[in-house]
């Protein structure tokens, strides 16, 4: 697939508000974008524990923006106050490398308060709905460091039914957790639930993420602005590593365009006793493809840029991620896949037009 179709994706007549957590970051804000370009007639409730952007919405019968820590009872609460919300995406969270380093933050917030919000919107529900109701839609975004353990090393390809959760991070013990208690709250008919594993993401803009895979957007996005890039996973343009440690990644559009769908779908797309949860497809990505996009992109001279400093802490979490995944089952689900050969120089095109647009906006 060269680009992302969105035909599909109609939401559910009985949607109408939906609830977007982690509004204010990468994945959130082009989220929310994509839902306000899609479903005209329905309320966003953006949130983030910093004040979300509002797109250029004044209208908050459209969007309406709350800077709210969802880790305060109170404050949780008052999303919901006076709505009716039908669906929720669950994106807010502190990222593989940060939940690695704070390991009280990272449970405070990818469990605690993810476990906050799913019960809120239980409770919600239960105030709201009457008996016959469709339930709101939860869709909970996870991550594929879920997998770890002996049969997902970078050199692996994952069939995902054969294949045990034995995550290898904190990062990824965490969104298990929640995984099992959005299964759990499906499995219950509480809520209507999904939980979507996202490849790496790419081009992820702005500034370095807490993520340990942040320098494979990081060697695209800091040289094309002039800025050096560190690659931390080999010593030079000859390390091996460039070539034996690849990632498994997706295009931002085509990763914000599967999470869309995951409230879309229905929920018979999951088989009887099956669980609930869904690899967003990715694509294949060696370092040194990230590199010769680079110099495709930029050019030559962008490479000088790049500074190549081995960093032990990110190469352990990174040992412990799959290099390729079975995309089979999921894109029988409707989710859709990058194409294999074009998708990471497309993903680096998105981004060269994004700061071309920002630069004749200033
Ligand atoms: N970007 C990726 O490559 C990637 C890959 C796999 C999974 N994911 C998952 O996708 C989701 C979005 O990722 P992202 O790249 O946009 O991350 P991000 O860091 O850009 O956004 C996360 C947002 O959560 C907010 N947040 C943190 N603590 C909060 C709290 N207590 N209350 C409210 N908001 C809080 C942050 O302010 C931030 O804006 C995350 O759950 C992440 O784990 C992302």
């Amino acid at each position: 697939m060269v680009a992302p179709t969105y035909d599909a994706l109609k939401l559910p007549p009985h949607v109408k508000t939906v609830l977007v957590s982690g509004a204010g970051g990468f994945v959130g804000q082009q989220l929310v974008q994509l839902l306000l370009s899609l479903f005209k007639d329905i309320k966003i409730i953006a949130t983030d524990i910093v004040e979300p952007p509002n797109h250029g919405i004044t209208d908050s019968k459209r969007l309406r923006c709350v800077k709210a820590d969802l880790g305060k009872e109170a404050e949780l609460k008052g999303l919901f106050d006076g709505e009716k919300v039908d669906g929720v995406f669950a994106l807010h969270g502190v990222m593989s490398g940060g939940a690695e380093a704070n390991f009280p933050l990272g449970y405070a917030v990818n469990v605690d308060s993810n476990l906050n919000l799913l019960k809120y919107t239980h409770t919600h529900a239960q105030s709201t709905l009457s008996e016959g109701d469709p339930r709101p839609i939860y869709v909970f975004v996870s991550s594929l460091a879920v997998y770890g353990g002996p049969k997902c090393r970078p050199q692996d390809y994952v069939v995902p039914k054969d294949t045990p959760i034995i995550p290898g991070s904190s990062y990824g013990v965490q969104k298990t957790i929640m995984e099992l208690y959005v299964y759990d709250y499906g499995r219950k008919g509480y809520l209507n639930t999904r939980s979507v594993r996202l490849p790496t993401v790419a081009i992820r803009p702005g500034a370095p993420s807490s993520a340990a895979s942040s320098f494979i957007s990081g060697l695209i996005r800091e040289p094309l602005q002039g800025v050096e890039a560190i690659c931390p996973i080999a010593s030079s343009l000859d390390d091996p590593a460039l070539d034996d440690m690849p990632f498994w990644c997706s295009r931002t559009k085509t990763v914000v365009r599967n999470i869309a769908w995951a409230l879309c779908m229905p929920e018979s797309n999951f088989g009887e006793g099956e669980g609930r949860s869904i690899n967003i497809p990715g694509i294949k990505v060696r370092p040194r493809q990230i590199v010769e996009a680079l110099v495709e992109h930029g050019g030559k001279d962008k490479l000088s840029l790049v500074k190549f400093q081995k960093d032990q802490a990110v190469i352990n979490i990174c040992k412990t991620w799959a290099g390729e995944y079975d995309n089979t089952d999921f894109l029988k689900m409707g989710f859709e896949a990058d194409d294999t050969e074009t998708g990471f120089g497309l993903a680096v095109k998105d981004f060269k037009e994004e700061l071309a647009k920002e630069a004749s906006q200033t």
